[in-house]
């Protein structure tokens, strides 16, 4: 639409006036593209240091109450491209909890998880199941799933909240309810999930468990960080050396309908070959130096670092270090675009 000239400008645009009262249009020549020839993202490249993320976790702990109702204490990670969320379809944001605080029930539409960051002690009720988090587990809450959170242990707490939200609010599908109890009830057996499905590799014989709903909640950072090192003992994958994702184990799908984790390792040295794809990517580097290459911009990273990277952005990843592997935890919302038939890749 774009390219094309329009003759019949002046017709347009007297009628537009009329149409306009019959809730109709046609398109006019001030309009932008309906198509564009490959995706043109609003979305920003971006990183963002650890050093910096600590300094302003610390001060919004000192500065931010955690109140009965649902709100969380979060630093969201934004994007200078876009009106709302880290992504196009997703917003990442840290949240920061103190000893003996508690984050009260609730439950949402928008599908989320949380990835341990720092500290260990706190504990996640997940519809009625318990759960310890500790450093580096990955804990699943479901759509419409019931979540609460209390801090046990004796030092802050910091985890890696993700949450679908933007992509729920563009189809304009969000509820939310707040609990009038801060903790829900628990169940009798606790770690229920992980006991049935949690190894992996056996499920339940007559398992009863609706295939769309993942009935693991709880990925153990031991068993997912032992599979990556097995994994990264095989030639490397060009793009992303060894990527591993979280699955659900009764599909074989992503964890989340729409959302992707993924556990990755650069081995010593790595450069990886350009590529892109549809589908945004945010990055948490858990451990090792290195680089990321985006649409040309060079985020040099380390430990607790984040960065964010585009649908259709150009990328490449280095690591630094000669003698030690670099591993990240990745977030995408490839699922999503498979499941609508537009994922695309291409090696640049
Ligand atoms: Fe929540």
């Amino acid at each position: 639409m774009s390219d094309a000239v329009m003759t019949d400008t002046a017709q347009r645009q007297a009628l537009a006036e009329e149409l306009d009262s019959f809730n109709c249009r046609v398109a006019q020549p001030t309009d932008g593209p309906l198509f564009t020839r490959e995706p043109q993202s609003a979305m920003k490249p971006a990183h963002w240091k650890a050093s910096d993320l600590e300094r302003l976790l610390e001060k919004i702990g000192a500065k931010l109450k955690l109140e009965a109702g649902g709100q969380r204490r979060t630093l969201r990670l934004a994007n200078r491209g876009l009106p709302f969320g880290t992504t196009p379809t997703f917003w990442a944001s840290i949240q920061y909890i103190l000893p003996g605080e508690i984050a009260t029930a609730h439950r949402h539409t928008a599908s989320a998880l949380r990835f341990i960051m720092k500290g260990r002690g706190a504990d996640t009720i997940v519809d009625g199941e318990r759960y310890e988090m500790n450093e580096g587990d990955l804990v699943l809450t479901p759509a419409w799933t019931w979540h609460d959170h209390e801090h046990k242990g004796d030092e802050p707490m910091i985890w890696l909240d993700v949450l679908d939200i933007s992509l729920v609010r563009s189809m304009h599908a969000t509820f939310f309810e707040g609990s009038d109890k801060p903790r829900q009830a628990v169940s009798d057996i606790p770690d229920r999930s992980y006991r049935q499905f949690g190894s992996g590799i056996m499920r339940p014989l007559n398992d009863a468990s609706v295939p769309e709903l993942n009935p693991l909640l709880v990925y153990g950072a031991e068993r997912a960080q032992e599979a990556l090192r097995l994994a990264a003992e095989l030639p490397p994958d060009p793009y992303d050396d060894t990527a591993l994702e979280y699955l659900n184990p009764v599909t074989g799908g992503s964890a989340l309908p729409t959302i992707g984790t993924v556990l990755q390792s650069l081995r010593p040295g790595m450069h990886t070959k350009p590529h892109r794809h549809t589908g945004s990517v945010v990055y948490y580097v858990m451990r090792g130096n290195g680089a990321t290459i985006v649409d040309g911009t060079t985020f040099e990273w380390g430990p607790g670092d984040f960065m964010a990277i585009p649908p259709w952005a150009v990328h490449e990843h280095i690591n630094r270090s000669d003698d030690t592997p670099a591993m990240l935890f990745q977030v995408n919302d490839i699922p999503a675009l498979k499941k609508l038939g537009l994922y695309r890749e291409q090696a640049a």
